[in-house]
């Protein structure tokens, strides 16, 4: 068993770039194919033996807690007949791990829903997962991939992917001294001393963003407490790691794997086609 049990699902946000979508739903709800976002995501974290879901959640957003439970009604409805295979994988889900739930009251940021996030996940080590940077990876998903790294490391991971420089203003920036260890390809680990919050192209210290994938050690929680609201009044998780980071206790990882922005709908078709060619239909 993993020691990284938790995963933490900030899903609190308006998901304004999906509106009028997302005035009722919420964005992590919107399925690509017959899947919500969200689901991929809890099904990533089980497959990286993760076994507590814990979801942050905020007003509009019960159809999260429905569809992780059963529904007897439509149980009934559909029992003996060929429809009933529809809900095999969800209710696959729903028995390999525990779902609970804190609102987020005011939405004042990642770094805000991440310590809302606190009283489900204690005093250990956890997972982040914000569902709508959609992975996919043809052996191990990204969450069991960065849960192996922070077992052999014991620190905070982040994971990053190399973007375009005109994009750096979507992303969390990082820069560090690369980690050499034979396990992994040359370059793929970042020992992290500096990160920047949706830089313009010409501060981005490097073209290495942080995507929605992250392992954090529970004295985030204390540094999230002391940070101020940093870029667009919210407090930033990119400025709470860079405290961390200044005391040596992130690294960045480059993951094996494929990301769809999904909080976009250039991403979110994308995600759509490749799943839908894939035959994950
Ligand atoms: P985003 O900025 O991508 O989400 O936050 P958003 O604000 O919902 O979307 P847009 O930009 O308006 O379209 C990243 C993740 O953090 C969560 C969001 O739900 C999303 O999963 N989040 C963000 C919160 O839970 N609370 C917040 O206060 C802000």
């Amino acid at each position: 068993m993993s020691i990284v049990k938790k995963c933490l699902f900030p899903a609190a946000g308006y998901g304004t770039r999906f509106l009028p979508a997302t005035k009722a739903i919420p964005k992590e709800m919107l399925p690509v194919l017959t899947k919500p976002l969200l689901q991929y995501g809890v099904e990533e974290a089980i497959e990286a033996g993760l076994n507590t879901m814990a979801i942050v959640t905020g007003r509009g957003k019960r159809s999260i807690e429905d569809h992780f439970d059963i529904s007897y009604e439509l149980e009934h409805q559909i029992k003996g007949t060929a429809k009933e295979s529809y809900l095999t994988e969800i209710r696959n889900v729903i028995n390999a791990c525990t779902f609970s739930y804190t609102r987020q009251v005011e939405m004042k940021g990642l770094g805000h829903a991440i310590l809302t996030g606190e009283t489900l996940i204690g005093n250990e080590p956890f997972a982040v997962v914000l569902a709508d940077d959609l992975c996919d990876n043809k052996t191990d998903g990204v969450l069991s991939q960065m849960v192996k790294l922070y077992e052999k490391y014991k620190c905070c991971v982040v994971a990053v992917e190399e973007i375009s420089p005109e994009d750096s203003n979507k992303y969390g920036v990082i820069a560090g001294d690369t980690i050499a260890d034979e396990k992994y390809a040359k370059g793929s680990l970042v020992r992290v001393n500096d990160m920047v919050e949706k830089p313009d192209p010409k501060d981005a210290p490097s073209n290495l963003a942080i995507i929605g994938r992250y392992i954090l050690t529970p004295d985030i929680f204390d540094v999230l407490r002391e940070t101020k609201p940093g870029k667009a009044g919210e407090i930033q998780i990119t400025d709470a790691l860079l405290e961390m980071a200044k005391i040596g206790k992130v690294i960045a990882y480059k993951f094996d794997g494929t990301r769809f922005d999904c909080g976009s709908v250039d991403g979110f078709v994308q995600a759509t086609n490749y799943f839908y060619e894939k035959g994950d239909k």
